[in-house]
């Protein structure tokens, strides 16, 4: 940067040393290099690059929070992973680390300092331009030099950011096509990528909002937001969203507990988002039993939930997949386990908290204060039938989303049990619907008149 300033031009990096680097995406070449700012860059190639047009090319800015800490604040870390799973995929690519780049160019302090502001009401511009800072301070001058040197003649660029293509072209990059990033956004980072999209004019940063139909045969992420609803926050519980798969006929399983798979591809695409979106997803031990979920994020790009069990006994089998390391896991158990489980569970990282007991198992108003207290603002609740009719007994349930299969099946399990209703104008009223027709499926989603709120 500096002797850019002095003659007007951008010093040629220097290559300080390359290495292969496996990484659990494939293997890259990794090249560093000092750029005239000072900077090292590195550049993570797959394949032969130089001298070839249309290499596919993630110039990544340095997010210490999102790409290493897995902060939910941002997109950043998702957008990694899945650039390196492009290139990777596409056998030959270049992603460039560009270091500096921390909080659009602010620097990693005054990141933290904007999330403050963000966490007083500003978005993330404002947040900015109240510390005296710029909106987006970013320069991709030593960026495109490191293509340069690596001898790439064109790029398919991936990202949401215009900005970011218009600074490679001024600074000598021919980029051939643009190729979106989109991930699934979270409760936690809708608001940043609705700003970046309204206000620095980033192409569709959430992907597919639901609309007509969800292509199954599409990769790309899915926008569950306006599913979820308005998050509203709670002193002492989570904003609870219960989504459910059901036959025509009201069933979430056979007779025999079979549920595999009532909704199609599209639907089942819509719950990973949706996973996504929430800080945690939570079933009974019996779903556990049952179906043998991992509960994590694998059809959208997005980032897993905690998973929660409730289990007031222990039941769960020690090779339940839910346990396996994909994402952390929170067991929420009674006194009537063993101690010797508890500990067992816990030597393997899992989170078990004893709960007092409630009419069904693990009291829930206790288990839902726990669970809040552990930081989670947006819980999924999966099921199954014990859990959905306990959760809307309680009056917990602040959003319910039903995607409804075109199958018939009779008699089997129900998705509710019994409420204690008796007459109509006592059932759970429900307001704010929103419907979305899929390929196969129906997909209802409503806003429930929460009864607890302490
Ligand atoms: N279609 C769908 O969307 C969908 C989704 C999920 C599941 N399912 C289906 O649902 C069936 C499983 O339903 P399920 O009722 O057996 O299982 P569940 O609701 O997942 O689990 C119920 C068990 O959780 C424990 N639990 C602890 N605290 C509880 C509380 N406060 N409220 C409710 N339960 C509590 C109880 O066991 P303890 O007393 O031992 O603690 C209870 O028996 C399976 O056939 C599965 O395939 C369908």
């Amino acid at each position: 940067m500096l002797q850019r300033r002095a003659n007007g031009l951008t010093p040629r990096p220097r290559e300080l040393t390359r290495v292969p680097l496996p990484t659990r995406f494939g293997l890259f070449e990794v090249r560093a290099f000092e750029c005239g700012s000072g900077l090292v860059y590195l550049a993570l190639v797959r394949g032969e690059v130089e001298g070839q047009s249309d290499v596919l090319t993630r110039v990544h800015s340095e997010c210490l929070t999102g790409d290493t800490l897995g902060s939910l604040r941002c997109d950043c870390g998702v957008q990694l992973h899945l650039a390196l799973r492009a290139i990777a995929g596409a056998g030959t690519g270049v992603l460039v680390y560009v270091t500096g780049h921390e909080g659009r160019g602010i620097g990693l302090i005054d990141k933290l300092r904007a999330y403050v502001e963000q966490d007083l009401g500003a978005d993330t511009l404002e947040a900015n331009l109240r510390l005296g800072l710029v909106a987006d301070g970013r320069d991709y001058a030593d960026a495109a030099a490191v293509l340069q040197v690596l001898g790439v003649r064109s790029v398919r660029l991936l990202t949401n950011n215009p900005g970011k293509v218009e600074g490679l072209r001024c600074a000598g990059i021919s980029v051939a096509t643009v190729e979106p990033l989109a991930t699934a956004p979270h409760s936690r980072n809708l608001a940043y990528m609705r700003t970046k999209q309204r206000r620095l004019f980033h192409a569709e940063p959430t992907g597919d909002i639901i609309a007509e139909q969800i292509f199954p045969e599409m990769s790309r992420a899915v926008d569950a937001s306006e599913l979820i609803g308005a998050v509203r926050q709670h002193e002492a519980r989570p904003y609870v969203v219960l989504k459910y798969a059901q036959t025509l006929d009201g069933r979430i399983a056979t007779s025999t507990g079979d549920s595999k798979w009532i909704s199609g591809e599209g639907e089942r695409r819509i719950s990973h988002a949706l996973r996504a979106a929430c800080d945690a997803v939570l079933v009974g031990v019996g779903t556990i039993l049952h179906d043998d979920p991992q509960l994590t994020v694998r059809m959208v790009p997005g980032a897993s939930p905690a998973r929660v069990v409730l289990d007031s006994t222990l039941r769960m089998p020690s090779n339940a997949k839910i346990l396996e390391p994909d994402a952390p896991t929170i067991v929420l158990t009674t006194q009537r386990s063993e101690p010797f489980r508890r500990e067992a569970l816990r030597q393997r990282h899992v989170d078990v908290q004893v709960m007092p007991r409630g009419p069904d198992g693990v009291d829930l108003r206790s288990a839902l204060t726990a669970l809040c207290e552990a930081g989670v603002q947006t819980l999924l609740v999966e099921g199954g039938a014990k859990v959905i009719t306990s959760m809307l007994s309680s009056g917990v349930v602040d959003r319910i989303i039903v995607g409804v299969a075109p199958i018939i099946i009779g008699r089997g399990t129900e998705a509710v049990g019994a409420l204690g209703t008796t007459l109509i104008k006592e059932g759970i009223a429900l307001t704010n619907r929103s419907i979305h027709v899929l390929a196969d499926d129906v997909v209802f989603s409503w806003d429930v008149a929460s009864r607890w709120d302490p």
